[in-house]
């Protein structure tokens, strides 16, 4: 793949120079949706499969950056020392938005860079390409100017950016498991304090299996940001009635149930029951996955969907009858949909033997009623964003 990205950077930008290679994986959450901007825990591994990036300094301020995943406009440009955004950014947002905070924090470009990029993460999946490209950006910024950044220092300029720059208000889920994935783990996060530990995933017979509805999130940054604002909203309803918390993450069951009664409106009731449920599953979820109860594992991947197509309301019809079909499907452990949801992708843990006759049947039921053909993948988990060398 290398090679191939060498060349072609060769004939887009010019041959000569050094030019360096980066990779950038995508990330599948295993377990703990809608969780990390709740102060929460999260489960997730980074993929075998993201983005590439070749990049090379060049002598003026300009990036230029090629997609080969982009049919019209692959070509877009803007000056290094003076980003501003623009109506007509497009998919070059992430880019920019990376580089401008960067700036905004002191790390600022002493000259300007080309830059071929080529992903193969579906876009729109629910599989991150968008923290991918963040994270991209950010090892190849810190290489090309030798900025004295570490990993966990990009994962939250990865995130200030799509915060900031894009307007997506997501939490630190993905840029984390992109930035600190590690081959063959899943990483159990808490997203308040930033603690992590590796659990090894050592399912011996058994694939994960991402499910892609081929089903395209509309809306999703709104309905995303309103689902926020509930939590939100929540804690301070909880608050003002004496509660003292930040996030809805720091309630255990018993003093949920306790003060839940506060939450009258039954919207916000119904998000924060997801919000605190979430979080514990996640807790039991990975000590289960620890004393080798895959199968109690697996029951609380179901119980995520349930909560998450009932209480937290971000499935659709599409994940559910995918969801659906998996669960009705032999050999399979547990399945949920998985990321931010209105679209996207399931994510499943099959008995390795039924792999094959899961991706038919599963993808035969979900054809018949939805219409969509959908793809699957079985997942390989992968490192975290980084270089792969100099050329
Ligand atoms: C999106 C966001 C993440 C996280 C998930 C839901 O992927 O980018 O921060 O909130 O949704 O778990």
């Amino acid at each position: 793949m290398i090679k191939k990205l060498l060349r072609e950077f060769d004939k887009q930008f010019g041959a000569g120079g050094v030019k360096s290679a980066f990779f950038s994986p995508g990330r599948v959450n295993l377990i703990g949706e809608h969780t990390d901007y709740n102060g929460g825990h999260v489960f997730p591994c980074a993929l075998d499969f993201g983005t590439w990036g070749i990049a090379r300094k060049r002598n003026d301020m300009l990036c230029r950056i090629f997609s080969r995943n982009i049919k019209n406009f692959p070509w877009k440009e803007f000056p290094v020392d003076h980003v501003e955004k623009r109506e007509n950014d497009g998919w070059v947002a992430y880019e920019k938005g990376v580089v401008k905070v960067f700036a905004d924090h002191g790390y600022r470009c002493d000259s300007g860079f080309d830059m071929l990029m080529y992903g193969t993460i579906p876009n729109g999946a629910g599989l991150s390409s968008s923290a991918s490209v963040e994270l991209l950006m950010s090892v190849i910024l810190k290489d090309l100017f030798r900025f004295p950044v570490d990993m966990i220092q990009m994962v939250k300029m990865s995130q200030m950016a799509e915060n900031s720059y894009v307007g997506m208000q997501c939490g630190i889920l993905d840029q984390f498991a992109i930035g600190m994935g590690k081959k063959g783990a899943a990483i159990f996060l808490d997203c308040n304090t930033l603690h992590y530990e590796y659990a090894p995933l050592v399912l011996e017979d058994m694939d994960i299996i991402i499910g892609n509805t081929n089903k395209k999130r509309g809306l999703v940054d709104s309905k995303y940001n309103e689902r926020r604002e509930s939590c939100e909203a929540a804690v301070r309803v909880l608050n003002d009635n004496g509660v003292h918390i930040r996030y809805l993450g720091e309630l255990d069951e018993k003093t949920f149930e306790e003060v839940k009664g506060f939450l009258r409106d039954p919207v916000l009731l119904k998000r924060a029951t997801h919000a605190v449920s979430e979080n514990l599953r996640t807790i039991r979820a990975v000590q289960l996955l620890k004393n080798g109860d895959i199968p109690g594992f697996g029951q609380l991947m179901n119980a995520s969907h349930v909560s998450l197509r009932d209480d937290y309301e971000v499935s659709c019809p599409e994940l559910d009858i995918m969801v659906e079909a998996a669960w009705n499907s032999p050999g399979v452990i547990g399945s949920r949909m998985t990321g931010g949801g209105f679209g996207g992708c399931t994510v499943s843990l099959v008995q390795r033997k039924e792999t094959e006759n899961f991706i038919r049947r599963v993808g035969e039921e979900y054809r018949r009623k939805t219409k969509l053909k959908p793809d699957f993948y079985v997942a390989g988990i992968g490192d975290g964003a980084g270089k792969t060398g100099d050329y």
